[in-house]
């Protein structure tokens, strides 16, 4: 018998790479022997993650990315394909929030900085990768999306807006590519433990602000950067061929 990774030989691209989510994602990537591309705006933290991964004997290249930009964009694939010959599974992960607070206290600047970096950037990616899975007859789109899409907290206002796109995004984008035999689905973690916490809680991640969102997650714990890579990996298995279109909750029963 021979054993394999579930992703034996992938090559994929992970946005937000460097912390949080992305950076278990491309982990449980390479231990399931995908080839993995680390895109962040935050060099260290994006090449800390490459290189671990090299370490531990897998395949692993950092390009720095914007993900609000078209050109970073473009430059990211082309260096994953100059790199290892082709692209098979995009991460759109990188995200950002605003402070949890009164909607109003939100500026139009960071308003347009969250739309661009939390839904422009699937288009941008989708402009980039679409083509190429086109031409190689199959491709896998991973968007993260969020709880908040599903059940919006109050104080995230325009952020839950933005994750409302990309699960719609992820079911239009599923639906007409669906016979290219592209695939687009969405992950929708609960509140996380990652450094996006403090943000979401409002800044002060104390005992008893803590206790208020845990009574919200029926399982009785934050979602784990492991919870939301293992999900990924589901999506990004060839075993999956027939699942598209899916937003998934990975959320110990928050939606419910
Ligand atoms: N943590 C949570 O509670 C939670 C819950 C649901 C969904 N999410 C979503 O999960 C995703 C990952 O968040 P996380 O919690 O791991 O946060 P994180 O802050 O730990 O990681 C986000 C990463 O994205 C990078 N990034 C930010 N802007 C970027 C840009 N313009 N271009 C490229 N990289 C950029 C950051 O440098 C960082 O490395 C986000 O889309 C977030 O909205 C988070």
């Amino acid at each position: 018998m021979k054993i394999e990774g579930r992703l034996n030989k992938l090559v994929s691209v992970v946005t937000g790479g460097g912390s949080g989510f992305g950076e278990s994602i491309g982990q449980a990537f390479a231990r399931e022997g995908a080839r993995v591309v680390v895109a962040d705006l935050h060099a260290e933290n994006g090449r800390r993650v490459a290189d671990a991964i090299v370490v531990a004997g897998g395949e692993a290249l950092f390009v720095r990315t914007d993900v609000s930009l078209a050109a970073d964009m473009k430059n990211l694939v082309e260096a994953t394909v100059a790199r290892f010959g082709r692209l098979d599974v995009m991460v759109n992960n990188a995200g950002i929030s605003h402070v949890n607070q009164p909607m109003l206290a939100v500026t139009e600047e960071f308003f347009d900085r969250l739309y661009a970096v939390n839904v422009k950037s699937i288009y941008h990616s989708a402009v980039q990768c679409v083509p190429i899975f086109r031409r190689q007859r199959g491709g896998c789109v991973i968007n993260i999306g969020s709880t908040a899409a599903v059940r919006p907290r109050p104080g995230l206002c325009w952020y839950n807006g933005t994750k409302a796109a990309v699960n719609s995004l992820s079911k239009s984008m599923a639906v007409e590519l669906a016979s290219d035999k592209i695939r687009v689905n969405a992950i929708n973690p609960a509140l996380g433990e990652t450094p996006l916490l403090a943000t979401f809680m409002g800044g002060a991640d104390t005992p008893e602000v803590r206790a208020r969102f845990l009574a919200s997650i029926p399982a009785g714990r934050l979602c784990r950067p492991s919870d939301v890579a293992n999900a990924a990996v589901f999506f990004a298995d060839p075993a999956s061929e027939f699942v598209t279109g899916v937003c998934m909750e990975v959320d110990g029963g928050r939606c419910i």
